[in-house]
């Protein structure tokens, strides 16, 4: 392990006993060292350049019934929707209005989202604005995922929420006789020539220290291009609503914890896009900030109409945050430059690919 003076290791080949005395670290003095590191990393790699993506919400209709996520199947009472294809179109046109280079589509995992249907969308997003195009949909089909690639969707985020096994299964009830298995489903997007991303859950209750390691090593082996990474947020109109008793293996659900999974990760893969994301950004008013400083290069301010906003609660407080956005991204440019960093230009690849 090659480091600096500071004991903290320059490059990707930080071993796991290195993640996990990180992850158990509070001293404030040498985390900001860590913080450094990956701050000096992400420059080094990816540049000063922040780079936006436009995020719309288009269905809160899923089938599935995650024990965390706040708009599960399960939980009645809360409206559904999904946009119609001329609201998509013309939201994105609004993104590409604000000169952002990206939108993703996320959604529930909701079989309204027809192959033909979304494909249709894609085309007409690619000819009418030039966007790049993230899906973030849940588990579909390969033929479905073919399909929009064949489309013009140029990325695919599906996070595999947490490396252990039990608490995975635990936490997410796979669809009556159906197996499901997220790393295959990483490997197929990437061979049909998306970008890949994915990405964990920082403080599940039963999640371990050990098992954050775990994650870190995992993005190490995936050679994913985007890692995205928040604190879980309880739902009270989930199983998971609120949190158990900490013990000394219990992940905390907070900005530290969640900040040194993000400075970690940008040191194991320099080369990835890693947004600072919405749910670090309830945690307080400097975290956004806090992870563009310790590794993030990506932000996703959220576009989806007011009408729908409120409805696509995967975790509280997200939409009072998202109101915040109201004034993106003119706002979000102002507070990257006064970092000192750039706004990103264009659709903002990962560097080092060339597919
Ligand atoms: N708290 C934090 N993140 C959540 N997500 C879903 N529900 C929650 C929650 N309660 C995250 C998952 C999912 C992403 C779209 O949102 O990691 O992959």
């Amino acid at each position: 392990m090659r480091s600096d003076s500071t004991g903290v290791p320059k490059t990707m080949d930080i071993t796991r006993a290195d993640i996990l005395n990180w992850l158990r670290e509070t001293d404030p003095l040498k985390l900001e060292t860590l913080w450094q590191a990956a701050d000096e990393t992400r420059r080094d790699h990816v540049g000063q350049a922040v780079h936006l993506r436009g995020l719309l919400e288009i269905s809160n209709i899923c089938v599935r019934s995650c024990a965390y996520c706040g708009i599960r199947s399960a939980r009645t009472g809360l409206e559904r929707y999904r946009m119609t294809a001329a609201e998509i179109v013309d939201t994105a046109r609004r993104i590409a209005n604000h000169n952002l280079g990206t939108v993703v589509l996320q959604a529930g995992e909701d079989p309204g989202i027809t192959r033909q249907w979304l494909s249709t969308i894609i085309k007409r997003i690619k000819t009418e604005t030039g966007l790049a195009i993230t899906l973030s949909l849940g588990e579909r089909s390969d033929t479905d995922l073919a399909a929009w690639r064949q489309a013009g969707a140029d990325r695919y985020l599906l996070r595999f929420e947490t490396s252990d096994r039990a608490l995975y299964n635990r936490i997410h009830p796979p669809r009556p006789g159906q197996t499901y298995d997220r790393f295959d489903t990483l490997r197929w997007l990437a061979g049909l020539g998306y970008e890949v991303g994915t990405g964990v859950m920082v403080g599940i209750p039963g999640q371990t220290l050990a098992s954050l390691a775990d994650d870190i090593e995992i993005f190490r082996e995936l050679d994913v291009d985007m890692i995205g990474l928040g604190p879980f947020l309880p739902h009270p109109d989930t199983p998971l609503g609120s949190l158990p008793p900490m013990g000394p293996e219990q992940v905390p659900n907070d900005e530290m914890m969640t900040l040194k999974m993000l400075a970690l990760t940008r040191l194991v893969c320099p080369n990835c896009n890693i947004p600072s994301t919405t749910a670090l950004s309830t945690l307080s008013t400097t975290s956004r900030e806090q992870g563009l400083k310790a590794g993030a290069n990506v932000i996703m301010p959220n576009f989806t109409p007011e009408k729908f906003r409120l409805l696509y609660e995967i975790y509280p407080s997200k939409a009072r945050v998202d109101v915040n956005n109201e004034q993106f991204p003119e706002l979000i440019k102002n507070r990257i430059t006064a970092l000192g960093r750039t706004v990103g230009q264009g659709p903002g690849r990962r560097p080092d690919q060339s597919h």
